[in-house]
């Protein structure tokens, strides 16, 4: 249990709030229909710890940490009832030439350390237990870049919540208490257009992110447009700014013109970075978009719901 605010105590959480680290893998999977397929992927989450602390212990600074969430349509023939409130498949937005897409997905593993030949090696392990049951949707592995920096060559992560602000913001507590603990994810794969990127002036480019290129200060609130990619991911609720926690990575291809942002958020709640998909797409009001996306396509998008670890430790086989 770890203490949460005011006597409010939660299970253990995955490790959602990990620091950031040099390395990632986004593992995004289906799992084949039939009653098999999902015993297979039940039987691994009860064994995850052990085969983490297998992988862990071979380099044991290396900071290994491994979040394993799970779709929708996945949840009840996983795991039956009950399920988390607000669990649903993500939902996709059009609006003008942007297209926040739908792909439909059921296992995510989030998998972070300095290195990456441990989350090459967890990856290995899962893979081996699971390998017939699943099939791949997405893998990318993603590198820190530069300062922090996404590809676009802004600092990126500088406004997450820390502390005990980022376990109010990503940590479900007492509003379903069956699933305290646990934590909603969104994930997007984004391709970026560099030449058109490259072509805009840096004062141009700030004005759309909403910060400083080199310093990454915070444009003042007399610079900044209200289409500032940060103006339209603040989101206020009477009168408190309500944060989700990020965790990007640069992952691409540059000898083959690939160049891209994994964006990842964890949240108390999907409706926090719903609300921001809906002000970065539609715009805030309509029409006054997030110019991100005019040079970034968003090529995945999925929501996941990484249930504590106390609940993964308390699964047993069937
Ligand atoms: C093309 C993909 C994206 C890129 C390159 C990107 C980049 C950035 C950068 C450079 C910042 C400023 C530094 C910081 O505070 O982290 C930022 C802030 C932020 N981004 Fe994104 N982002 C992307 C997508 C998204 C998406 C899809 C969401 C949510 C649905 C999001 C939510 C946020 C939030 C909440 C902030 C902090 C705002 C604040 O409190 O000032 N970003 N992003």
């Amino acid at each position: 249990m770890i203490p949460l605010g005011a006597e409010e105590t939660i299970p253990a959480p995955q490790p959602v709030l990990a620091p950031l680290t040099s390395a990632a893998i986004f593992l995004v999977m289906s799992i084949k229909p039939g009653r098999e397929s999902y015993a297979t992927v039940r039987s691994l989450c009860a064994d995850l710890p052990g085969i983490f602390r297998a992988v862990d212990f071979r380099r044991i600074e290396g900071g290994l940490s491994c979040v394993a969430a799970f779709g929708s349509e996945a949840w009840d023939p996983l795991f039956g009832k009950p399920r988390p409130a607000e669990l649903h498949p993500f939902r996709e937005i059009k609006a003008g030439e942007r297209h926040a897409v739908s792909t439909p997905a059921d296992l995510l593993f989030h998998l972070r350390a300095k290195r990456m030949d441990l989350c090459f090696e967890l990856v290995t392990q899962i893979m081996q237990r699971i390998g017939g049951a699943v099939s791949a949707v997405d893998e990318t592995h993603g590198f820190r870049y530069f300062d922090d920096r996404d590809l676009l060559g802004f600092v990126d992560g500088t406004e997450n919540p820390r502390g005990a602000a980022a376990l109010n913001a990503a940590l479900v507590a007492g509003e379903d208490p069956a699933f305290a603990g646990g934590s909603y994810v969104i994930i997007q794969k984004y391709l970026h257009d560099m030449a058109r990127w490259n072509a805009l002036s840096t004062e141009e480019q700030e004005r759309i992110v909403g910060r400083q290129k080199l310093t990454d200060i915070e444009l003042s609130d007399e610079v900044k447009p209200s289409s500032a990619h940060n103006a339209l991911t603040t989101i206020v609720e009477d009168g408190k700014e309500v944060k989700i926690l990020r965790d990007n990575m640069p992952f691409g291809k540059p000898g083959q013109g690939e160049f891209g942002t994994y964006f990842i958020g964890y949240s108390r709640t999907p409706k926090t970075t719903e609300q921001m998909l809906q002000n970065m797409f539609i715009g805030k009001p309509p029409g006054n978009y997030d110019r991100l996306l005019d040079f970034s396509r968003a090529v995945t998008g999925s929501l996941f719901f990484a249930p504590s670890a106390t609940f993964l430790e308390n699964l047993e086989d069937e």
